[in-house]
């Protein structure tokens, strides 16, 4: 953490232009401030979770009825082709390669996350024979440490797993693939995308990205950084909704020599032809595998209407004022309150979440949601609260720490009822 950005942000804090009505007036010159109402959420809630279930677009449920009552209903299996949704996967692909610095016909929706990286793992390793290592970082999403450790298993390589910090040093010659996530789970802080995939391919090595936390909450140039392939999720900020499938993406120059595992008939260059043998589609599409889950497709391609004519730009603009504005608050009214900041402060080493620290962090987010306001919790202390710049506004972060400050003033986090850990937390 840099002192300058400490004090930059406690500068910010002490000059007292922290207060609603400052809020209120950054709200007025949000350019993005319409796209609120591309989204329904319930009232009296401020929803920090959209890094982990985006809020609804109000444009899924038109879209998921003519879905259901028309194309499925009346016009059964003909909707394949009549509408269209054949070619979904690359339709809906191609709308998302324009969020993440790719080109239309590179990425493609199938699977779930965990299923793409597989593929593209055993895909890498095939690219690089003779290497002995997956490399990843012992900080990762358990399914990208779990799926790296089990293709690992079934090749016969190597799973390394190091500290963030040292996964520069750890590229050597017998790295085949490398797999990171962009932004961390749960720090939420970004690794530099364009000097680890170069300094990956100064050892020969391959990179798998995860763009779970990143695709629909900040910019990002895959092709500009010269990126090998990615994955991500649908139904974060991309905001598909709950179990929306996956995209993979498969830089050009590798689609031709790509081998991907499992052979599924939606992968075949001619499925309809119903051949004995797999011959793979030519381009993205042999990253398919079996039918897609097409109702989470649509409901996807709809949720994606809310990106439109939205200057990425000006979404990290807004998500990295909205975050600096809460870890400001955060510094200004909860000091004494025995919260640690797990996120960068210097903010072009910050996602779109800020992360703070407490040893009773789950208690303190049930009370929080018991309030309306919906963060989560990662073990073992984190307090998660994800920002999406579509739908949350400055007057939301304020709200939001208000309550904060209060639930740890009454200490009404401190109730069996909110120390019970659920399922999913
Ligand atoms: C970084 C990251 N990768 C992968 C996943 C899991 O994706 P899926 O459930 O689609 O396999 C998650 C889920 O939270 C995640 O945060």
């Amino acid at each position: 953490m840099s002192s300058n950005h400490r004090t930059e942000s406690q500068a910010l804090a002490q000059a007292d232009l922290l207060s609603r009505e400052h809020c209120l007036q950054l709200d007025a010159q949000d350019p993005l401030a319409a796209c609120r109402e591309r989204f329904t959420l319930p009232a009296g809630v401020i929803y920090l979770d959209g890094n982990s279930l985006g809020a609804m677009p109000a444009a899924v449920p038109a879209r998921m009825r003519q879905a259901i009552e028309q194309e499925w209903a009346v016009g059964l299996i003909r909707s394949w082709n009549d509408a269209d949704w054949y070619p979904a996967p690359q339709r809906v692909g191609a709308r998302i390669a324009e969020l993440i610095g790719a080109s239309g016909s590179e990425v493609i929706v199938a699977d779930s996350t965990s299923v793409n990286l597989f593929k593209l793992l055993v895909a890498a390793l095939r690219m690089r024979p003779g290497r002995q290592t997956i490399l990843g970082e012992n900080g990762n999403f358990p399914t990208d440490a779990y799926v790296a450790a089990g293709v690992a298993e079934l090749t016969g390589v190597q799973h390394r797993a190091v500290a963030p910090d040292e996964v520069l040093a750890a590229l050597n010659e017998d790295v085949a693939v490398l797999t990171l996530t962009h932004v961390n789970y749960k720090s939420g802080q970004v690794y530099d995308m364009a000097a680890i995939t170069r300094r990956a391919h100064e050892v020969g090595a391959l990179v798998i990205w995860d763009l779970a936390h990143t695709a629909g909450a900040m910019p990002c140039e895959l092709n500009a950084c010269e990126a090998d392939f990615a994955v991500g999720c649908g139904y974060k900020y991309l905001n598909g909704g709950p179990g929306a499938p996956s995209f993979a993406f498969v830089a050009t120059r590798h689609q031709a020599a790509l081998r991907q595992p499992i052979t599924g008939w939606h992968g075949h260059a001619t499925p309809f032809a119903f051949g004995q043998t797999y011959t793979p589609a030519p381009g993205i599409d042999r990253m398919l595998v079996g039918t897609a889950p097409q109702m989470g497709l649509f409901s996807l391609e709809a949720a994606l209407s809310a990106f439109d004519d939205v200057d990425l730009q000006q979404l990290r603009a807004k998500s990295l004022s909205l975050t600096s504005l809460f870890i400001a608050l955060v510094d200004q009214q909860l000091s004494g309150h025995g919260f640690g900041l797990a996120t960068p402060r210097n903010p072009a080493l910050r996602g779109s979440q800020v992360s703070l620290t407490h040893e009773q962090g789950y208690a303190i987010v049930q009370a929080l949601i018991a309030r309306g306001v919906i963060g989560d919790f990662r073990a073992p202390d984190i307090l998660r609260f994800g920002f999406a710049a579509l739908y949350l506004s400055h007057a939301d972060v304020w709200d939001a720490v208000t309550t904060l400050k209060d639930v740890m003033d009454r200490r009404s986090w401190a109730t069996p009822e909110f120390m019970a850990r659920k399922a999913v937390t």
